[in-house]
């Protein structure tokens, strides 16, 4: 099946009550490791590029690697979607390049650093929604800024300072009719999140609560939800790495948020760590090697292990079959209708 819109399988969470990871991927190994996460535990699948992603694999290197998923996985709905765009130039761009799903992540400036004022929020989201909408390419907003950064794109706030205002998110999403919503609720990219485990209070889950009780019929998205296993992090440090001691979401929480709207799930750094521990221990154990499938191998392993577990845990596994994928025009065509409606 060709490339799907996003809307339609966050609506079918929705109806089953689960969530989806979101994967980031740069390269081919990274797609593979999340398609065959996909098939063996028969899960739609979100694969999501970064603006680096795209330039690091020169965008048509990705897509084209994305059609090779769509032959070979036929039988998983899978959607490639634009991971923090950054103007709406950006966005138009991954739309012309054949992503079936935006990010627009007005929530800062094009600097990717900056925070922006709410106005420019509306005006850019409404702009890319009004361009996507009608080719059937799903938009996802943020309002509230994450922590941390990650491949360039962030403030480098900590993730506490520009958390969402439940009231604004309500008014953000009547004025820009966005399907899917991000949300600042503590959350921040990268391996260093907590200095010690996290609790539902420095998580602010009462606010996610709130933001899900206004906006029943919105999809909730959850940046910087890598959980950073100490496991993963010890493979890293067992064979010459140098990870500080750093606590990520843990998984009960993410599962609340899926209770409470929660429909995408963000997952990169776990998957970063567990490559890059697999190709430690290769390069520690056999110096000798110097064949790149001996350590691409284990890390396309390591990964794929951990987008299973994850498909798993955030309930996503067995569905994959569950409905036929709607076209991105008829999508297009529902959108009209609920727009002149
Ligand atoms: P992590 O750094 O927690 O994996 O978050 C990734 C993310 O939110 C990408 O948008």
């Amino acid at each position: 099946m060709p490339l799907v819109s996003m809307r339609q399988l966050l609506d079918e969470a929705a109806k089953g009550a689960y969530g989806v990871g979101a994967f980031n991927v740069n390269n081919m190994e990274q797609i593979q490791a999340i398609m065959e996460a996909a098939r063996e535990t028969k899960s739609p699948a979100i694969v999501q590029a970064s603006r680096g992603a795209r330039s690091y694999s020169q965008d048509r290197f990705l897509y084209h690697l994305m059609l090779a998923a769509t032959e070979l996985y036929p039988e998983i709905p899978t959607v490639l979607h634009l991971d923090h765009g950054n103007s709406v130039e950006t966005c138009k761009s991954a739309i012309g390049m054949g992503f079936t799903s935006v990010m627009m992540d007005g929530s800062l400036m094009p600097d990717g650093k900056t925070p922006s004022t709410f106005e420019y929020n509306v005006k850019a989201t409404r702009e890319v929604v009004e361009t996507a909408h009608s080719k059937g390419i799903t938009v996802e907003g943020e309002i509230g800024c994450l922590g941390g950064i990650e491949d360039g794109h962030g403030a480098g706030l900590d993730g506490l300072s520009h958390l969402t205002d439940p009231e604004q998110a309500v008014e953000f999403v009547r004025e820009t009719g966005v399907d899917a919503l991000a949300i600042a609720i503590g959350t921040s990219h990268g391996a260093y999140k907590f200095t010690s485990k996290p609790t539902g209070e420095t998580l602010k889950m009462d606010r996610l609560l709130e933001i899900h009780r206004r906006l029943p019929n919105t999809h909730l998205v959850m940046h910087g939800s890598s959980s950073v296993p100490k496991d993963l992090q010890d493979i890293i440090n067992q064979y010459g790495g140098k990870l500080k001691p750093t606590w990520g979401v843990p998984i009960e929480e993410i599962q609340l948020g899926i209770k409470n709207g929660v429909r995408k799930i963000n997952v990169d750094t776990d998957n970063r760590l567990a490559i890059t521990g697999a190709i430690r221990k290769v390069f520690w154990e056999k110096p000798e090697e110097f064949d790149p499938r001996s350590y691409l191998k284990p890390a396309r392993d390591a990964m794929k292990k951990v987008v299973a577990q994850r498909m798993t845990q955030f309930g996503q596994a067995g569905h994959a079959g569950d409905y036929a994928p709607i076209s991105l025009e008829a999508m297009a065509k529902r959108y009209q209708q609920h727009l002149t409606a």
